[in-house]
């Protein structure tokens, strides 16, 4: 009963909520598309730059284990978008059968061509293969997705020098939040998962922003009240629409960085794509929000790029463009 009352009151703050936020104000799509359009201009520039001042093109080398379909597009999204910015791409293609040490020897050719500036092991890599120990092999000046340890660590310790690179997916969603000028020093921010590639990264780059962050995970207790408290909501659970209007704050801002395929009969594919955010409803209630897709998955592979120019330069003794938040712009 009381569970019941609490939902109907919950409920109930919600279209109280929907209707005010409606009258006030409509609500605003964050465009990763349009953004990371944007920033791939900008990175075009400076690669031009780069070739101009020091003739060197920068180079990215994406290593593919097995052949995933998945991985297949997300490497292709990844080859087209570098040459759209003029960033030269090599590919090295091994089979799923291949062992630990042809993966590990393809890393280290890698790491000693002149010509690649950072590597991308595209995951997952098959299960008998150790992704850490493979990641750890990259070399941190050529760490394209910032996973490296040296790179996390960098990232999350405060003071001493800043990361090479940070992960992609988390560096999206700080670049659009502030290329929006969405507000974070002082801010409740709440991030809804804790894994290494999206969910502790992004919080970490939260808190170098000055927001006040709180991380969920499988085993947090009141989920919902938490997210209501948040100004800023980031979503990385992997599970279809699971944050409801009814948690948000009226005039929040959610980045949803889920990407699911749910069944739906009326598209050709037999699918359609759905965030963690049950967009219908949080849209009546937030002030600005993130689609899915078009919002943080182009952000992902334009911070991808960013990364490769950012890592080409240090290579050549160039400032690196300043990172999300407050790190200090020292090497
Ligand atoms: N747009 C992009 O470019 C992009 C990039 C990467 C990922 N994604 C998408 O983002 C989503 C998350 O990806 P991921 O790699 O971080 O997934 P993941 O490794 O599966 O991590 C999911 C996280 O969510 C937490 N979680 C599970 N149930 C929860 C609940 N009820 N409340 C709060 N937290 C909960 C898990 O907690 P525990 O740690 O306790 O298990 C875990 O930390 C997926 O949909 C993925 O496809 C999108």
């Amino acid at each position: 009963m009381l569970a019941r009352v609490g939902t109907m009151r919950a409920r109930a703050r919600f279209y109280v909520a929907a209707a005010l936020t409606t009258a006030i104000n409509a609500v605003q799509i964050l465009d990763g598309r349009a953004t990371a359009k944007a920033i791939r201009a900008e990175l075009g520039a400076e690669v031009a730059s780069i070739q101009k001042t020091h003739g060197v093109t920068p180079g990215l080398g994406v290593l593919l284990v097995g052949d995933r379909r998945d991985s297949l597009t997300y490497v292709r999204m990844k080859r087209k978008a570098a040459d759209e910015v003029g960033i030269f791409s090599s590919d090295v293609t091994l089979p799923a059968s291949a062992s630990e040490d042809d993966v590990l020897e393809a890393v280290s050719k890698l790491n000693a061509d002149p010509q690649i500036h950072g590597i991308l092991v595209q995951l997952p890599l098959p299960s008998h293969i150790d992704e850490s120990r493979i990641l750890e092999t990259i070399s941190p000046n050529k760490d394209a997705d910032g996973f490296c340890y040296e790179n996390v660590a960098r990232l999350v310790l405060r003071g001493g020098p800043r990361p090479l690179a940070t992960a992609c997916t988390p560096a999206g969603c700080v670049e659009l939040l502030q290329r929006y000028d969405i507000p974070l020093a002082g801010k409740r921010a709440v991030v809804l998962g804790r894994s290494n590639v999206v969910g502790a990264p992004v919080a970490a780059l939260l808190q170098q922003c000055d927001a006040t962050v709180t991380l969920c995970h499988s085993a947090s207790e009141n989920v919902p009240d938490i997210v209501r408290e948040a100004d800023v909501v980031i979503a990385a659970v992997g599970k279809p629409e699971y944050v409801r209007g009814s948690w948000l704050k009226p005039g929040a801002t959610v980045i949803d960085v889920g990407i699911n395929a749910v069944d739906d009969a009326t598209k050709k594919a037999g699918y359609r794509l759905v965030g963690d955010v049950h967009f219908d409803e949080a849209s009546q209630v937030v002030s600005a929000i993130t689609p899915v897709p078009g919002g943080v998955g182009p952000m992902t592979i334009a911070m991808l790029l960013s990364n490769v120019v950012n890592l080409t330069k240090a290579s050549v003794g160039l400032p690196m463009a300043p990172l999300p938040g407050r790190l200090a712009d020292k090497v």
